[in-house]
């Protein structure tokens, strides 16, 4: 059971790093005046705070932890409290070299940045374990603090012989004799057969021929980060029941978050769009896709851990927010389901890599600036709605699949168009929704998707054979499928099925047989003909049979002029829509739209037609309902609601929504 964070209310604040104060206490206090001044009630603290809480191994100094939290707790705050292990102290790295990665090239990092440590080490597990197990034994139960921030932004890998040899014990785990490794890898191909799970090593610097490896390899490397936090997790436990969090990235291809949500308690993310850039919208969509991805992991509400307030400093251009993105951005990820809104930081450091990153306070340390009162602005509004935490987003009847696995696999298939933009396609096909304001879950492979009414599945390239049988029943029972280009070509282990794609039932559930497939230049197009106009397809055609399926677009052009490109097949009590070929998005936003209609399933405003770059959501319980319209683009737009709402900022009776460029408005029902 999934332990929760018990306040009523959103919480607002973020990361607070005094330990890089403690020489000038004065400023403490100033902060904590200056917290109660911008509405802010919840700072996660101790995050890259080993070198001060423990200076020398096993030497303890909790006395700035002490105070801080004592003074956050006497101030209304709360405290949310980090382990430290996203960064380690000089002397464990001197001591103990083994807790430094190894790179790519084999040879050991030396002390630099963070989160670089090897996740294999006992050393360094148990090093962390013994700190984690301090601050649970002495922090566990104080009144102030509400929940664990386990480390910081897992990631990375590491390529010493600990990893090595686990990765090779992961590996006989799971095919018991080489004999089935190899041919699972199919590695009679270039004489590549093992003799024995020692002869594998880390495929980055030998074998990338056994491209099941690589996907092994990025499995395994999940496997060992959460067996990591689970030494962490175990250590809190001894003395701790609150509730565990990881701040987790987007779009990070490195680990698949989908296997972290049964081990903590609520998935949080740091969230870093990059707003007003020449991809804006695209930036905007991208976001919500990811706020609705990490609320799915779990499916309950999450935390947005991070965000900046004002601007960044780590890409080449750091662009200021323009006059409401701010707001913006940040009820973006409570409409999408996050129970907090936080940034990354409350005081601007002095020194080092982010003196120029945003903060609530900016190094003049008054509450004079700009930003400040954007963010009291933002508290201000939470505090209006502290009952959205009794929320949730409106049920999504719709799921679209983003399977970590698949993506790695994709993206070391040699073949098709390269690149493969999985991602890319992923936000195609979710844009089609999110510019209706429909909502809808993210899901993976191992997901249910039995309650969704339409599942949107693109290039599902390694189709597992559950996933492939999932699908079967899905459509047999009722649901709509749309799948795209690439269906089911491969099995888990990267070995292409045989007779026939899409794989063995999905041929008759789809009615269509793949046959080949055409990889365009940029500049190629190709013709799409559906209801009598004309599309696009660009990268990858497909050429197919349809067996029993309708045709319902046709190649316009090329030697496949004529064939089929979009299918339909009703299979038992369900359908499945097959597209052949990428298309620019226009295809896709109108083939997607008319099933949609279909289906009856609207956007959050019932019967609205949203202007381009807007977009609503609702969360809402039996008793109240909270609708969200969000404006990314720069123009003033105007929204008819369906129906008359409170605006929870201005107390008026709105049935009309009029929005400045970036405005969000925030509307309340009682039900
Ligand atoms: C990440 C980290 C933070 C900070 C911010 C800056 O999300 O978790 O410690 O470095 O980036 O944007
Ligand atoms: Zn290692």
């Amino acid at each position: 059971m999934s332990k929760d964070i018990l306040v009523p209310y959103v919480l607002h604040g973020g990361d607070y790093n005094p330990d890089q104060w403690i020489d000038c206490k004065q400023i403490w206090d100033e902060d904590m005046r200056l917290m109660k001044q911008a509405h802010i009630n919840t700072m996660t603290v101790g995050v890259f705070s080993w070198a001060t809480l423990e200076p020398s191994e096993n030497e303890y100094d909790f006395s700035f932890l002490d105070e801080i939290i004592d003074k956050i707790d006497k101030n209304g705050g709360k405290v949310i409290l980090a382990t430290p292990s996203g960064a380690r102290p000089r002397w464990l790295a001197e001591k103990y070299p083994e807790v430094l990665r190894v790179n790519k090239n084999e040879t050991r990092d030396h002390y630099h940045e963070r989160h670089n440590h090897c996740f294999t080490s006992p050393i360094y597990r148990q090093k962390v374990a013994q700190i984690d197990e301090a601050l649970a034994k002495r922090y566990g139960n104080h009144k102030a603090v509400i929940a664990w921030h386990v480390s910081n932004e897992y990631g990375g890998e590491c390529y010493c012989d600990l990893c090595k040899k686990a990765f090779q014990d992961y590996l006989k785990e799971k095919y018991q004799t080489v004999e089935n490794m190899n041919k699972a890898y199919w590695a009679t191909f270039w004489s590549h057969q093992y003799t024995s799970f020692s002869q594998v090593e880390i495929p980055v610097i030998s074998d990338v021929t056994l491209k099941a490896l690589l996907v092994d390899w990025r499995r395994f490397v999940t496997k060992q980060t959460i067996e990591f936090m689970n030494v962490e997790i175990s250590a809190l436990r001894k003395y701790s029941d609150l509730p565990t969090t990881i701040n987790m990235m987007g779009e990070f291809n490195d680990l698949d978050y989908f296997k972290f949500g049964e081990h903590i308690d609520y998935v949080s993310w740091d969230n870093y769009p990059e707003w007003h850039s020449p991809n804006h919208l695209h930036e905007a969509i991208k976001s919500a896709f990811w706020n609705d991805l990490f609320r799915s992991i779990k499916h309950k509400p999450f935390l947005l851990m991070e965000s900046a307030p004002g601007q960044i400093n780590w890409r080449a251009v750091n662009k200021l927010k323009r006059p409401g993105m701010d707001k913006l951005a940040s009820m973006q990820s409570v409409a999408h389901g996050s129970n907090s809104v936080m940034y990354f930081q409350f005081r601007k450091s002095r020194g080092a890599s982010e003196k120029f990153h945003g903060a609530v306070v900016d190094h003049v340390g008054t509450s004079e600036t700009r930003v400040f009162n954007v963010v009291k602005d933002i508290c201000i509004t939470l505090e209006k709605i502290s009952d959205v935490v009794t929320t949730y987003p409106q049920k999504a009847r719709v799921a679209i699949v983003y399977d970590w696995e698949n993506k790695w696999a994709l993206d070391f298939a040699q073949g098709f168009k390269i690149p493969h933009n999985y991602n890319h396609d992923i936000y195609k096909y979710y844009s089609v929704l999110w510019q209706k304001g429909v909502a809808c879950d993210v899901v993976n492979e191992d997901s249910d998707i039995s309650s969704y009414d339409l599942v949107i599945a693109p290039m599902v390239y390694m189709a597992k054979q559950d996933f492939v049988n999932k699908l079967v029943s899905y459509v047999e029972n009722g649901g709509t499928l749309y799948a795209t280009y690439m269906l089911s070509t491969v099995n888990e282990t990267d070995l292409c099925y045989l007779n026939g794609i899409p794989a063995n039932e999905l041929k008759n559930v789809f009615g269509v047989l793949y046959e080949e497939t055409d990889s365009l230049y940029d500049e190629d197009l190709v013709k799409i003909n559906y209801q009598g106009k004309e599309f696009c397809a660009k990268d990858i055609c497909e050429r197919i049979h349809a067996g029993n399926a309708t045709v319902l677009a046709t190649y316009g052009s090329e030697f496949y002029k004529g064939e089929p490109a979009f299918t339909v097949n009703c299979y038992k009590q369900g359908r499945a829509y097959y597209q052949a070929f990428r298309d620019d998005g226009e295809f896709s936003a109108c083939a997607i739209s008319k099933i949609l209609q279909d289906l009856s399933i609207s956007g959050a405003i019932i019967n609205a037609t949203l202007p381009t770059g807007v977009t609503a959501h609702v969360r809402q319980s039996d008793k109240i309902k909270y609708l969200f319209v969000e404006n990314y683009s720069d123009s003033a737009v105007t929204v008819n609601l369906d129906g008359v709402y409170t605006n929870v900022d201005t107390s008026t009776q709105d049935d009309v929504a009029q929005l400045n460029p970036f405005e969000v408005k925030i509307y309340k029902q009682v039900k």
